[in-house]
């Protein structure tokens, strides 16, 4: 039974301060769901938001990790850094990182194996861009995407990754893919893992949605057989909108 589990992208938002406003305010209305929630926040928010989750259900997450253990890397965060605060969960190669911080496929793969051994569930992104869709590549583009972006992931590994579709064209542009089109894709994603593993381990698999999710349109997102949940960027910065995300 794959539990609905919808998480916030705050993306550069939010400085402490304003973490603190919001999950005063989320953690009074997120208890008694039983929709499992985390917010993936900017480092410096993340700390703080462990604490004041804890014992609340609400998952925290990072938006990114580097894949080495450590080392010379200036500016970067690894993977032990991450879990030593208590992070749950990790975002890998959103399309806003590929397209600006050269996020190859590579390097999602190097970075979701470096979460998996340090027991931080990766939240892998996917998603074509509207060139893509319109000349009828998009298929063999997100089965790229898997294929290079798991490789080497155990299948026993498989169930503790969520993967994230999340068309370009559909993020922050208020442009949500219709529920077909979305469902079209999660079920391809999902046969796709079927084919890569098994039956088994690929019907585990968390598949989330993302891409202009609010209020207005969660129901039907989340209606669909193969959506499991959504990545949410926009409508995750007020805790009312996101709560009501959840309560889809
Ligand atoms: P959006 O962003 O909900 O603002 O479209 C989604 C995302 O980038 O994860």
């Amino acid at each position: 039974m794959r539990i609905p589990f919808i998480a916030g992208n705050w993306k550069m938002y939010k400085t402490q301060a304003e973490a603190e406003a919001f999950a005063n305010e989320f953690v009074k209305l997120y208890s008694g769901t039983d929709v499992r929630a985390a917010i993936c926040a900017p480092f410096t928010d993340l700390r703080y938001l462990v604490d004041a989750f804890r014992g609340t259900g609400i998952g925290v997450g990072a938006q990114n990790v580097h894949y080495e253990d450590e080392g010379a890397f200036t500016g970067e965060i690894s993977a032990d850094m991450l879990s030593e605060i208590g992070v749950d969960f990790c975002i890998v190669g959103h399309s806003e990182r590929r397209q600006y911080f050269a996020e190859t496929n590579e390097t999602v793969n190097l970075k979701v194996k470096k979460l998996l051994e340090k027991g931080i569930a990766p939240i892998m992104c996917v998603g074509e861009s509207l060139e893509q869709r319109d000349s009828g590549e998009l298929y063999d583009f997100v089965r790229t995407q898997l294929e290079e972006g798991l490789a080497g992931v155990e299948k026993d590994d498989l169930p503790k990754i969520v993967i994230a579709y999340e068309p370009i064209w559909a993020i922050g542009t208020g442009r949500t893919a219709t529920p077909e089109q979305a469902e079209d894709m999660c079920a391809f994603i999902r046969n796709t893992l079927i084919e890569i593993y098994d039956e088994e381990s690929a019907d585990e698999v968390i598949i989330q949605y993302g891409g202009s999710v609010k209020p207005a349109n969660a129901t039907e997102i989340m209606n669909q057989v193969e959506i499991d949940g959504a990545l949410v960027g926009g409508a995750s910065l007020k805790a009312e909108d996101f709560m009501a995300i959840i309560d889809f």
